[in-house]
């Protein structure tokens, strides 16, 4: 099953059907403030996937838009190469597209319960539950790095920091595919896709994380807007160049 509104709730701040919106901080499912600590936010999200996993994205879910986004990727990937799905979810589709086509994918979800659906999903990949402000590797350990509708669930200051971390994993000549926010917004709703659960975002607009990225050390080949229901999201392909020859 595939929602049509499943990423983010409209851009803006605005009211949704579904549930409250509030444009700073969080609010809990009976409409009360939430803490607005780092550790809070990032919980509320945690918390939220754990709840949420199944009414987001389906155990055989083919969602349309992410089929080019994948066939491209594999495109520029070399026979074989290593891919970091980073906040990869239940690891649908692109875990299990990409280890289906022979390469080294590692998948990080914060939510336990995403990352036990992706292990059950895609054996063939290696899965881990990590915060994604938290996690390290070596430099150059990837060929490529998908980051979709995940970085916008980071306390925001963490964002540019984490962009620069993966620009430092990515190989010469690797490549990053990342949907984020088009629009500055933050904000939680309750009734999401839904479900009872908070949800809870921080994004900001599509000109500061083209910035970002390239501060990271990566060039921006191709920036496009995504439609989706009243709003939309921005889908970068950022390469870390190849190093001259001495
Ligand atoms: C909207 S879903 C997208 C899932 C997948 N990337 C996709 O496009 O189908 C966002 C995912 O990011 C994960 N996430 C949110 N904050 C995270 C964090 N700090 N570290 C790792 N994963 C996180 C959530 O648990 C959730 O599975």
């Amino acid at each position: 099953m595939e929602l049509s509104a499943a990423d983010r709730p409209s851009v803006g701040g605005q009211m949704s059907a579904a549930g409250e919106v509030s444009a700073a901080g969080g609010v809990s499912a009976a409409g009360q403030p939430l803490g607005r600590s780092v550790a809070d936010e990032t919980d509320l999200v945690r918390r939220g996937y754990d709840e949420l996993s199944y009414l987001y994205r389906a155990d055989d879910a083919r969602p349309d838009k992410y089929v080019p986004w994948i066939a491209e990727l594999i495109a520029r990937l070399p026979a074989g190469g290593s891919v970091l799905d980073l906040g990869c979810g239940c690891g649908v589709p692109v875990s299990r597209d990409l280890a289906a086509a022979g390469f080294a994918v590692t998948g990080a979800d914060i939510s336990e319960v995403q990352i036990s659906r992706a292990r059950r999903l895609v054996p063939a990949a290696s899965f881990m539950v990590a915060d994604a402000a938290r996690l390290a590797f070596a430099d150059s350990s990837f060929d490529a790095v998908a980051c979709l509708y995940a970085l916008f669930h980071l306390p925001l200051d963490a964002q540019p920091r984490l962009l620069a971390r993966i620009g430092r994993w990515l190989r010469p000549g690797g490549w990053l595919l990342t949907v984020t926010g088009q629009e500055a917004w933050t904000g939680a709703e309750t009734g999401w896709l839904g479900g009872q659960t908070p949800m809870w975002w921080s994004q900001a607009d599509a000109p500061t994380y083209r910035g970002w990225i390239e501060q990271a050390g990566l060039a921006v080949t191709e920036q496009s807007f995504v439609p989706e229901d009243d709003g939309g999201h921005a889908l970068f392909w950022a390469q870390r160049p190849v190093e001259p020859e001495r």
